[in-house]
């Protein structure tokens, strides 16, 4: 078993993806938009599971968690409020000759040089201009009058529209500090520079949670995110070796933040951040009371004390952790002589659980059986169960290796004389014989369990 080198690692990730209907580039028929990917079905069922596992584990599991699903276009008042109006900018520099834009803090510069000056254009050599900042915010317009009333934007982080609604939740759950709000959804950002496929897009989704405290009891519920955070990633499937833990210093954090963790990744093109852990103090509450001028207070029933809850943030990009995952269990080795490729991704993660296929696609007594093991199987509730008589047996495992199906069942002619089929493991090759009458509990052992 080999990882193949790292250089080559995400292009033969993008491939695959491309290949087996994961991921497809954005409006590609047109040349494609940079910064935009398109998920198909085995990534959006990749993305399901995880959406699930994250909502399961910090939510359904808990009972001080409330789920949101807020509206991506906000008051723009919203935005000048949090700050991001102002300061959700990038610095920009333009080559001057061939006009190629770049993010002036990603430029690779020789380490005796800090004069931006003396850098060129890596495309074209030509001289960079000065450093301008570049609000990512995309711009749009609320209804039919144009005029500076109706601008909106497309919001660039989810966690606003929790903040917004923290008089409502209190309204309506009368929840007790701590207590948090959860959301997972789209954010938009016009990155200067999109790239490395999933990492850097300009539309994405993220899974955040706005968790309210006591401003004395932060350091707790900081640690405890620190610890539950690193636990999630390890159930999905993202060993602790490969997260390394970045204290982003003073001057570097956004600017709501008094504390940050990034939690990085070893990507095949550096290690990056993968999720961020930030304490936002009472910044965003504090401004939009005070913008809105409504009170975003709470009362303590015990103490009587009257204050605004602090804030400490975990928030995930999906589509970094679809990457991440698809780089940690990108595998090639040789089986049976033959190159091949698989994701050893968890059973419980997997987009497809178990492939059922007839031995022989033109034997009609095979496919009608095949068709009853599939029709049980999916009606056992153990997630997604694909049926495929595409191509002969070496090319179905090859391809559902690729999609990283955990199981697949052939029904052959002694199926049909002795009720049982073989069940193949995607990792170790290795079949075994089972009958067809244990199958939905063997399956739900292996994937649930
Ligand atoms: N609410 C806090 C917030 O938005 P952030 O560090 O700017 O903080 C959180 O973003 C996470 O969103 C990042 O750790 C990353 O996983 C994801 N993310 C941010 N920008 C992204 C982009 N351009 N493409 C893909 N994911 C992105």
């Amino acid at each position: 078993m080999k990882k193949p080198k790292q250089t080559d690692l995400l292009e033969k990730i993008v491939s695959l993806c491309k290949r087996r209907g994961f991921v497809f580039p954005g409006s590609e028929i047109y040349g494609g938009l940079a910064g935009t990917w398109d998920y198909g079905h085995y990534g959006v069922l990749l993305k399901e599971n995880l959406k699930q596992s994250w909502w399961q584990y910090f939510v359904g599991s808990r009972s001080d968690m409330f789920r949101f699903d807020a509206a991506i276009l906000m008051n723009q008042k919203v935005w000048r409020a949090s700050g991001h109006a102002e300061g959700f900018a990038d610095p920009l520099v333009e080559c001057e000759k061939c006009k190629k834009q770049f993010r002036e803090d990603q430029l690779e510069r020789s380490d005796l040089s800090t004069d931006l000056r003396s850098d060129l254009c890596s495309d074209c050599g030509g001289k960079l201009s000065e450093v301008r900042q570049f609000n990512m915010m995309f711009k749009t317009q609320v209804g039919a009058e144009e005029g500076k009333d109706s601008v909106s934007y497309l919001r660039p982080e989810t966690a606003q529209g929790m903040f917004t609604n923290f008089k409502n939740a209190l309204d309506a759950y009368h929840p007790k500090l701590p207590f948090g709000l959860a959301q997972i959804g789209k954010a938009f950002r016009n990155e200067i520079a999109p790239r490395d496929f999933l990492f850097r897009t300009r539309e994405f989704e993220q899974m955040e949670i706005e968790y309210f405290v006591n401003p004395k009891d932060w350091e707790k519920s900081f640690e405890d995110f620190r610890l539950e955070t690193k636990k999630w990633l390890a159930e999905i499937g993202l060993a602790s070796e490969k997260i390394h833990e970045l204290e982003v210093p003073d001057g570097e954090r956004a600017h709501y933040s008094k504390r940050t963790i990034d939690f990085e990744f070893d990507f095949p093109f550096g290690r990056k951040e993968l999720y961020g852990l930030a304490y936002r103090t009472d910044f965003d509450l504090a401004n939009h009371a005070r913008v809105s001028g409504v009170s975003l207070e709470y009362l303590d029933d015990e103490s009587k004390e009257k204050f605004i809850p602090h804030v400490i943030e975990p928030s995930f990009g999906l589509d970094r952790i679809v990457l991440a995952l698809l780089c940690a269990t990108y595998t090639e080795d040789e089986m049976n002589n033959e190159k091949r490729t698989y994701l050893k991704l968890s059973p419980k993660i997997a987009p497809v659980k178990v492939a059922v296929f007839p031995l022989l696609r033109n034997k009609p007594e095979l496919v009608k059986k095949a068709l009853e093991v599939y029709g049980n199987l999916k009606v056992a509730n153990i997630g997604v169960i694909e049926f495929d008589d595409n191509g002969n047996i070496g090319k179905r495992y090859r391809r559902q290796d690729e999609i990283g199906t955990p199981f697949c069942i052939t029904i052959d002619f002694d199926s049909l004389e002795k009720e049982d089929v073989t069940v193949r493991d995607r990792d170790s090759g290795k079949q075994e014989r089972l009958p067809i009458s244990g199958l939905p509990e063997f399956l739900k052992k292996k994937l649930i369990e």
